[in-house]
């Protein structure tokens, strides 16, 4: 008999659903909250407010899209961390009613295995050890897995995550919230050359990006007492420079992981692999290193369900399910 999971991603400020059968996607719905953008960032109580009125209508469309009904249903699947409480707590009651009624398992998911295990969505896929720079609003990580199940972080940022660089950045030159994205499509018309940031000197694995966004801080107020224009006449040269340097800093860390690791398989995962300067970088490393380099599509990239059920794909198989006691958002570790 084959297995159906329905997947629920409720983390942040994004309500997704997913169903998988036999190992394959065949739905990956989001209703995206548009909600936050006149506050400059997640609100987290209008965040799970909004969980509450889209859950619905999501799992019905993932469910319809996929072909399949409730009662076909092997599992269900949620986020249980890390995210915002509130909103964990709509997809893990949701999740919890849903598995009792059908009296079927529950499976809780890791985001952060998760957006690794993204790279696990394509037929070709990374073969183990396999290496994971995990980029997003939240995390910074570099991930060694010996299995889909077992991970370990090997370097992680030590304050603001890669995400959050995009994302303040784009703040101080007056773009509005999520920032990434919009720094991704200025730069693509910019001279990545024409600015210098600093690098920061972090030992080891680990990242720091709190002290390139003082610099940015600095480097526009000098130049806007000169020239008030100065943002607006420069925007693309300044995004592509900024992007330039975030990604030179989790490109040199992540060639060291591979040269201390030894381990040719590299991908990436998480909200800022979505940036299309990041995925040109790993190409041009993998291809300077030899390494097999793997990038998930761009909508298993940013928050979504299809990840959290190919991470329950693998739990269901390994029997790893939790009972309808399990507490969202009291699990820091995969
Ligand atoms: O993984 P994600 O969707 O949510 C979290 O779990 O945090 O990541 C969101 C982050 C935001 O900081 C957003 O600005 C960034 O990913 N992001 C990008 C791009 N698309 C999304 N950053 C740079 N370039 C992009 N194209
Ligand atoms: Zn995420």
């Amino acid at each position: 008999m084959s297995v159906k999971i329905l997947a629920i991603e409720s983390s942040c400020d994004d309500t997704g659903a997913s169903v998988l059968v036999d190992g394959k996607i065949l739905s990956n719905c989001i209703a995206n909250q548009t909600v936050h953008e006149q506050y400059g960032g997640v609100v987290p109580e209008l965040a799970s407010r909004a969980h509450q009125e889209n859950i619905v209508p999501v799992v019905d469309q993932a469910l319809k899209i996929a072909g399949v009904s409730k009662d076909e249903l092997s599992a269900i699947a949620f986020t249980q961390a890390p995210g915002l409480m509130g909103s964990l707590l709509v997809g893990s009651s949701f999740a919890k009613s849903l598995a009792m009624a059908l009296n079927i398992p529950l499976i809780a998911v890791h985001h952060m295995q998760a957006h690794v295990l993204a790279n696990f969505i394509a037929e070709s896929h990374p073969s183990f050890p396999f290496l994971c720079l995990t980029v997003s609003g939240g995390h910074t990580q570099i991930v060694r897995c010996d299995s889909p199940l077992q991970m370990k972080v090997i370097g992680e940022t030590l304050d603001d995550a890669a995400g959050e660089a995009f994302d303040k950045s784009a703040k101080l030159l007056g773009l509005p919230y999520p920032g990434g994205p919009l720094i991704d499509k200025y730069a693509a018309q910019g001279d990545p050359k024409r600015f210098k940031f600093p690098e920061p000197q972090i030992q080891g694995l680990n990242f720091s990006f709190s002290g390139l966004k003082t610099s940015i801080l600095y480097f526009i107020q000098e130049h806007q007492q000169k020239d008030p224009q100065f943002i607006q006449d420069n925007l693309a040269d300044i995004c592509a420079s900024i992007q330039q340097r975030i990604i030179s800093i989790l490109m040199n860390k992540l060639v060291k992981a591979s040269q201390e690791t030894g381990i040719k398989e590299i991908g990436i995962a998480g909200g800022v692999s979505a940036n299309s300067g990041l995925r040109k970088a790993l190409e041009q490393q993998g291809a300077k290193y030899g390494w097999h380099t793997y990038i998930p599509r761009f909508e298993y990239c940013t928050d979504n369900a299809a990840m959290i059920a190919i991470t329950a794909w693998y739990k269901y198989q390994a029997g790893d399910f939790v009972g309808l006691d399990v507490i969202p958002g009291a699990r820091a570790a995969f």
